[in-house]
């Protein structure tokens, strides 16, 4: 069976570290060590006692609590602690997938558990979101890739790359395609909290159906990737079954990291970081829009409703993964190829960081294009 790398993954690890300006953190800027603990003087000295152990291998009490807070009708039970949302999606293909099973996906997407479901030689079957429709979910494109086999039906809710939130009514779509053939729904929720055009939070798939596993993350709506803290949330006895491939990969999440998740997630910090997320959101949002306003009809999007990036087609002949790469040579700026996600002739641009760093990376975008046109 041949391997397929994790494109965009892998094209982070190639640019990331060698252009100027990196537009492809799907988060918002990440926030310092000294911001999250602020004014806690008691945590501060917690910390510098705290044994560096192994924790609770599923997570510590408190940080499962408060991740369970999160969910209407969850309980410390339903819930496992995972290093990022990239451990909790492998976990939950390698648990549920068997010989023949097939997994159906939203599509565009970040594109973790389609080739994770690939690479183990698993039958993937994409249903789109359609972009000449806002990004509302295409349904009879999902009647056509469910199927008897399907195993589960994957999906980024908040969605990456497009920012799209699924309406009330495409969720209960989902739920009912999903029962009809007794799917799970693998449900990756990293953006919930991240909204841009709601004050509420986007409803979570747990509580809809008894097959789902809902993964979330404290690397997008908090500013917080190297805690390198994720989770799952779904049924005990499924919970207990992931434990034991978690046992397997990662053994835990760090001990620092679980308490400074738990505190980023207490009652009295959680607010703070959505308010500064949502504050970066709305303001990235509209430099890369009069930015792109000012492009002559070169760019069509629909704008996100969540998450701090936008999915852009551009009028241009060249390729996605050209484009990107002519835009790290020449401009030292790097953007998402729509490939990566499914999806040529796009670009995903993130917009979760300060105005003068998007302005100064937009002007040098421009000049590269010019050279196009
Ligand atoms: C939809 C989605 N899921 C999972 C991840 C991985 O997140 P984490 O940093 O929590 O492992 C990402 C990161 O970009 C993502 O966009």
């Amino acid at each position: 069976m041949k391997f397929t790398p994790f494109d965009l993954e892998y094209t982070q690890s190639v640019w990331e570290q060698k252009v100027e300006f990196n537009l492809t953190e799907s988060g918002v800027h990440p926030i310092t060590l000294q911001e999250l603990i602020g004014e806690d003087e008691g945590l501060l000295e917690r910390l510098l006692q705290l044994e560096i152990n192994y924790p609770h291998v599923n997570g510590i009490p408190p940080l499962r609590e408060n991740i369970a807070a999160l969910y209407d009708g969850a309980g410390t039970e339903n819930v496992l602690v995972t290093v990022g949302a990239a451990e909790a999606n492998h976990i939950i293909i390698q648990t549920l997938l068997e010989d023949g099973d097939e997994l159906a996906t939203l599509t565009p997407t970040y594109k973790q558990v389609w080739g994770i479901a690939a690479n183990s030689n698993h039958l993937v079957r994409p249903f789109r979101l359609d972009p000449d429709q806002a990004w509302a979910l295409d349904v009879e494109d999902l009647h056509r890739q469910v199927n008897a086999k399907t195993k589960i039906i994957a999906l980024v809710n908040p969605n990456n790359p497009t920012g799209h939130i699924l309406t009330e009514e495409e969720m209960d779509v989902i739920v009912a395609a999903a029962d009809s053939v007794g799917a799970w729904i693998l449900s990756d929720e990293v953006y919930r909290g991240a909204e841009r055009t709601q004050e509420a939070e986007a409803p979570s798939f747990f509580g809809r159906y008894d097959k789902v596993l809902a993964v979330g993350s404290l690397s997008k709506a908090y500013g917080l990737p190297g805690l390198r803290v994720g989770w799952v949330v779904g049924p005990p006895d499924t919970i207990e079954d992931l434990w034991r491939r978690h046992e397997y990969t990662a053994i835990t999440a760090g001990m620092i990291s679980n308490h400074l998740a738990a505190h980023a997630l207490s009652e009295s910090v959680r607010p703070r970081l959505r308010a500064r997320a949502r504050d970066y959101i709305k303001a990235g949002y509209l430099v890369l829009k009069s930015w792109m306003d000012s492009q002559q009809g070169l760019f069509s999007h629909t704008p996100p409703q969540a998450s701090a990036v936008t999915f852009i087609r551009y009028g241009l002949d060249v390729s996605a993964t050209e484009l990107m790469e002519k835009l790290c040579r020449e401009a030292s700026v790097f953007v998402g190829a729509g490939d990566s996600f499914g999806m040529d002739k796009h670009i995903r641009i993130a917009f979760g960081q300060e105005k003068e760093v998007l302005e100064e990376a937009f002007s040098r975008i421009e000049r590269t294009l010019d050279s196009l046109r």
